[in-house]
């Protein structure tokens, strides 16, 4: 039987292919100063449109959002202009492209964009870095610890949801399909959701409830601005890295997936594993969610073809998310369909690069 990754997919309206998701990929090869994206990246884009769906890398809304070296935004119009050469060579290539658009919170240093992190609270993330180029030899990333945030007020919660709006907005100028809201992997979004970065007394904390109330409030903004058919949502449920163990968090995201059912975005996007020593994720997780969230369920982590089948045949997700195995193989559904040798990551230096074209455009294609 084939593959189930190989059937297109309607998502809200935008015919996909086929079902393999790029996963966002943090790649760290904007032009800075100003984190502008540029040729490169584009070609990186453009030689990945044999999946169903790129989401392109987390990009920050503003320059308070920016956690580590290079990563782009999509806050100026150099910027937008800088992504339109991306968006133009995917659709060239007939592919389809989402932008993940993202606030790292409290994860930064003053190193990294000159301002002191920000926050829900003021609270420390322990034992996190974030990373800055500093003319380390071979262009390596210098890792530098996050420094204590001070705690958004109240006006300036406000001001972040415009900046998300605003960039969701500039998104759609530079030609993107849709955007996803990053609500993963502890950063701003997250912080805002668990219990223990986000001890904040007002209407966005202090009940599970409450701390959904940040999320839901973006979405709705984003919504406003561009549809509610153009969104997702990521969210890591299972994560505790970057100190976000919480163990009220798999009852809060079925509150918010209860209130983004309701809203009816496009897609939710579950971010189920990072590194290799993931916890495994319960399948009862999967079903309340599915009975919660009746549209598109995306699930990215670790995943090899066949579980992706196995995941799509019990119909309890929609597509499946590839985030590695997409860095070192700009063709890797064609690599699947054909049995054909899947390439490794060979130097974990290049991942976050610095403007380098090595480890990032030159990884093979099949027919070469
Ligand atoms: C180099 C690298 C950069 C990443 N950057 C992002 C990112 O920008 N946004 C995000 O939500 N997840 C990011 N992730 C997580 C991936 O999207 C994905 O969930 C993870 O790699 C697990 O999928 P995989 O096992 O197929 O690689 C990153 C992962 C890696 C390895």
């Amino acid at each position: 039987m084939k593959n189930l990754l190989f059937t297109p997919y309607r998502l809200n309206g935008i015919e996909l292919k086929n079902r393999f998701i790029m996963a966002p990929l943090t790649r760290s090869r904007a032009t800075s100063p100003n984190e502008v994206p540029n040729a490169l990246m584009a070609e990186y884009y453009g030689q990945r449109t044999s999946a169903g769906l790129i989401i392109a890398e987390a990009t920050q809304v503003s320059l308070q959002g920016m956690g580590y070296a290079n990563t782009p935004g999509i806050y100026s119009q150099e910027q937008i202009e800088g992504w339109k050469l991306t968006t133009e060579e995917v659709h060239k290539k007939r592919g389809k492209i989402f932008l993940q658009i993202w606030h790292s919170g409290r994860i930064s240093a003053s190193k990294v964009n000159g301002l002191q992190p920000v926050g829900p609270s003021a609270k420390i993330a322990n034992d996190t870095s974030v990373y800055i180029f500093d003319g380390a030899p071979n262009g390596d990333a210098t890792f530098v610890p996050v420094e204590e945030p001070r705690a958004l007020t109240h006006k300036e919660v406000k001001e972040t949801i415009n900046d998300f709006r605003t960039a969701a907005k500039n998104a759609i100028e530079a030609g993107f399909d849709g955007v996803e809201i990053h609500g993963a992997n502890g950063y701003l979004v997250d912080q805002f959701l668990r219990s223990n970065s986000n001890q904040r007394t007002d209407e966005y904390g202090g009940s599970k409830e409450k701390r959904t109330r940040f999320l839901i409030e973006l979405v709705q903004a984003i919504s406003e601005e561009i549809g509610k058919e153009k969104l997702g949502v990521r969210m890591s449920p299972f994560i505790s890295f970057k100190d976000m163990s919480d163990p009220e968090i798999l009852d809060t995201m079925l509150i918010a997936a209860d209130k983004l059912e309701q809203i009816g975005i496009a897609y939710i996007h579950l971010c189920e594993a990072d590194w290799d020593d993931a916890p495994i994720i319960p399948a009862d997780f999967r079903v309340r969610l599915r009975s919660t969230f009746s549209k598109t369920i995306i699930a990215t982590g670790n995943k090899t073809p066949e579980e992706g089948h196995e995941l799509l045949s019990q119909e309890l997700v929609d597509l499946i998310g590839f985030g590695r195995n997409f860095i070192s193989n700009p063709d890797y559904p064609l690599r699947v369909e054909k049995n054909a040798e899947i390439t490794k990551i060979t130097d974990n230096h290049t991942l976050f690069g610095g403007g380098s074209a090595r480890g990032y455009t030159d990884y093979p294609f099949l027919e070469n």
